[in-house]
C-alpha cells in the first residue's frame, strides 16, 4: 500500500519553537519512511478566528519558509497554500452533510474556542474539523502527524470517512491514523511550564520565534521562568519543576540527547549557569534555519513558484479524487 502524510500548520501569529520542535522537525525526521508527503499551510481554517487572521498572507508566506528552511525540500515534497487547492472545501461541504452536529459539538478544540457563547460563535469554527477531514481525505492520505491535541480531530475524519463509507456503500476512503509525537515534543510557555507554547500567549516573552535574532533568544532565555533550586540529578526530581523541566527537555531536544542524560550533566548546577549553555545549542539549531528562512522570504516570487508548483502537484491529486467523490454520491 502507498503510504501519504499530511500534515498542517494554521498561518496565525508568529510561527514558534512549539511548532518547530512539537510539528515541522518531526515531519521531517519522517521524510524518508514515507512514499508521498504533503504539507498543507491551512489558511482557510485561519480565518475561523478572525484576530488571527490580520497577517494571513505574511504568516503564510513565513511558515512556507519555515517548512523549507527546517529540511522539507519543496520539489521532493508537496508543499502548498490549502486554498490554492479548492477541491478541500468541496468536499468539507459533502463533509458537512454527513456530520451530525453531536461529533462536532464534542470537539474540545472547538469548546475552548467557541468559550461560553456558543451561540456567538461562528459557524465555520464548529464545522472547522470537517474541513480538516477533508485536508486529509482528499489527498487519501494515510498516516497524520500531529500533536496530541489534534489527536480528536483525526479521530473524528476517521469517523467521518466511515460515515461517507456507509453512505456510498463502499470503503473509499482509507481511515487515516494519527501519529502522535511522544511527550517530549510538548514545548511548554517559557513564563509557566503548566501551559503549552502558543502563539496566542500575549506575553512574546512565553515563546521563541523562529524569526528572533540571536540576541533575542539570549534575553528570553535568560527571562525565562525557573525556580531557585539546583538541577537533580534525575528526571524523577523534576516532577514539581515544570519550568526547569522544560528547559532541560529543550536542551535534550537541541543536543539530540535525553533528557535523562541531560540532568546527569547538570546534577547540582544552578539554572544561571545552564541557561547560557541553552541559549547557545538554541541558537546553534535555530540560526541557520532563520538564516534561510530570511533568505527565502527575501525573494517572494521563487517562494510563490514553490507553492505554486505544490499546488499543482497537491491539485492533480486532489481533482482526480473530488471528481470520483461526486461520481460515488450519484452527482451528475
Ligand atoms: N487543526 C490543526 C491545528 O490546529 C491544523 C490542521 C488543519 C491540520 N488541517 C490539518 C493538521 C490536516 C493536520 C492535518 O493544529
Amino acid at each position: 500500500m502507498t503510504t501519504r502524510i499530511l500534515s498542517g500548520i494554521r498561518p496565525t501569529g508568529h510561527i514558534h519553537l512549539g511548532n518547530y520542535l512539537g510539528a515541522i522537525r518531526s515531519w521531517v525526521s519522517m521524510l524518508g519512511q514515507v512514499d508521498e508527503r504533503l504539507f498543507c499551510i491551512v489558511d482557510q481554517h485561519a480565518l475561523t478566528t478572525a484576530e488571527d487572521a490580520k497577517d494571513l498572507r505574511k504568516n503564510t508566506l513565513t511558515i512556507a519558509a519555515a517548512y523549507i528552511a527546517s529540511g522539507i525540500d519543496p520539489v521532493k515534497n508537496h508543499i502548498f497554500v490549502q486554498s490554492h487547492v479548492s477541491a478541500h472545501t468541496e468536499l468539507a461541504w459533502y463533509f458537512n452533510c454527513i456530520t451530525p452536529m453531536g461529533w462536532l459539538s464534542r470537539m474540545t478544540q472547538f469548546k475552548d474556542k467557541a468559550g461560553k457563547s456558543k451561540d456567538q460563535a461562528m459557524t465555520g469554527l464548529f464545522v472547522y474539523p470537517a474541513l480538516m477531514a477533508a485536508d486529509i481525505l482528499i489527498y487519501k492520505a494515510t498516516h497524520v502527524p500531529v500533536g496530541e491535541d489534534q489527536k480528536q480531530h483525526v479521530e473524528l475524519t476517521r469517523d467521518i470517512a466511515q460515515a461517507f463509507n456507509n453512505y456510498v456503500g463502499n470503503s473509499f476512503f482509507p481511515l487515516p491514523e494519527p501519529i502522535i509525537k511522544s511527550e517530549t515534543a510538548r514545548i511548554m510557555s517559557l513564563r509557566d511550564g503548566a501551559k503549552k507554547m502558543s502563539k496566542s500567549d500575549p506575553s512574546d516573552y512565553s515563546r521563541i520565534h523562529l524569526l528572533d535574532d540571536n540576541e533575542t533568544i539570549d534575553l528570553k532565555i535568560r527571562k525565562s521562568k525557573t525556580d531557585a533550586d539546583l538541577i537533580p540529578g534525575s528526571v524523577e526530581g523534576l516532577e514539581q519543576r515544570p519550568e526547569a523541566k522544560n528547559l532541560l527537555n529543550l536542551y535534550a531536544l537541541f543536543s539530540n540527547s535525553s533528557l535523562t542524560k541531560v540532568v546527569q550533566e547538570f546534577e547540582g548546577k544552578p539554572f544561571s549557569e545552564f541557561k547560557p549553555k541553552l541559549t547557545e545549542a538554541t541558537i546553534n539549531h535555530l540560526a541557520p534555519i532563520r538564516n534561510v528562512m530570511i533568505e527565502l522570504l527575501a525573494d517572494e516570487a521563487a517562494l510563490l513558484d514553490y507553492l505554486q508548483k505544490g499546488a499543482e502537484a497537491a491539485n492533480s491529486i486532489a481533482a482526480a479524487n473530488i471528481k470520483e467523490v461526486r461520481h460515488a454520491l450519484n452527482m451528475v
